[in-house]
């Protein structure tokens, strides 16, 4: 991770489906960059599906891209075991230049059924080969047992984790109901995501004598709300789902959280 800088996390998700999508929304990423002259406080990781993941590796050793962006992966095996039919190992990922891997997140907590104790193997797998995790927590709903939801998920995906572990992991705050495949969807806002942001750190000292830990916001990130959720410092950067799909619209978030970051 690029230290003192916001950083910009694309989680492709199944929304970029060819080569030439992944190439195009890069291409554009890298002439944007080029636009910015010295001025280059942006960090970018990319997390494209596994199929793309050694072309995009190839891209992100040209140009801008060479020093501004990483490549993660959206999931991983729970372990490296040979038979694991249709899985990806962390083996694999590291191989192919793997950074980050986003673990627990919410399409695969709720859709897919993972537990918090196959995220939290997960988890294992990627410290286990030295990746950085991108943990997802979330409450799913805005009902009244938000708080209490948060830290009994914090509790049970770090279960066991030494405090020198959870350290190496960013965290990133994502609930559930402003993810924008969630029907109905709204972003959160910046004072509330904070206040979540600060339980969870609060549950991370208290149980595990964390003291500090990366955090980024996530849900229905766009070009019109991202200056707001980069500016709190507790905010290191943002997970964003559908608007780094699409090369357009991707520029414009990154034009977005340039301006902020640079006023
Ligand atoms: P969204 O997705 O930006 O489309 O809401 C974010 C995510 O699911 O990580």
């Amino acid at each position: 991770m690029f230290m003192n800088k916001k950083f910009i996390v694309s989680n492709w998700k199944t929304a970029v489906v060819s080569v030439a999508q992944a190439e195009g929304i890069l291409d554009s990423a890298n002439d944007f960059l080029d636009s910015l002259g010295e001025r280059k406080e942006l960090s970018l990781v990319f997390c494209p599906p596994f199929i793309f993941l050694e072309e995009v590796e190839k891209i992100l050793g040209t140009g801008h891209l060479e020093h501004m962006a990483e490549l993660g992966a959206q999931d991983i095996a729970l372990s490296d075991a040979p038979a694991q039919a249709g899985e990806i190992s962390g083996e694999m990922l590291g191989r192919l230049g793997v950074r980050y891997v986003i673990v627990g997140h919410s399409e695969r907590r709720w859709k897919l059924g993972e537990s918090d104790e196959l995220v939290n193997k997960k988890l294992r797998a990627v410290l286990i080969h030295e990746m950085v995790p991108i943990v997802c927590i979330g409450e799913r709903e805005q009902t009244d047992d938000w708080k209490k939801f948060l830290e009994d998920q914090v509790l049970a995906t770090f279960a066991g984790l030494t405090a020198d572990e959870i350290k190496k992991c960013i965290i990133a705050y994502e609930p559930v109901w402003a993810i924008s495949s969630t029907p109905g969807a709204k972003p959160d806002t910046p004072e509330s995501a904070v206040g979540s942001i600060q339980v969870i750190e609060h549950v991370l000292s208290v149980q595990y004598s964390v003291p500090s830990i990366q955090f980024l916001y996530g849900g229905s990130v766009d070009p019109a709300n991202i200056s707001s959720f980069l500016k709190p410092t507790e905010v290191n950067g943002v997970l964003v789902g559908r608007a780094s799909a699409e090369k357009g619209e991707f520029v414009r978030v990154l034009a977005a959280a340039a301006k902020a970051h640079m006023s």
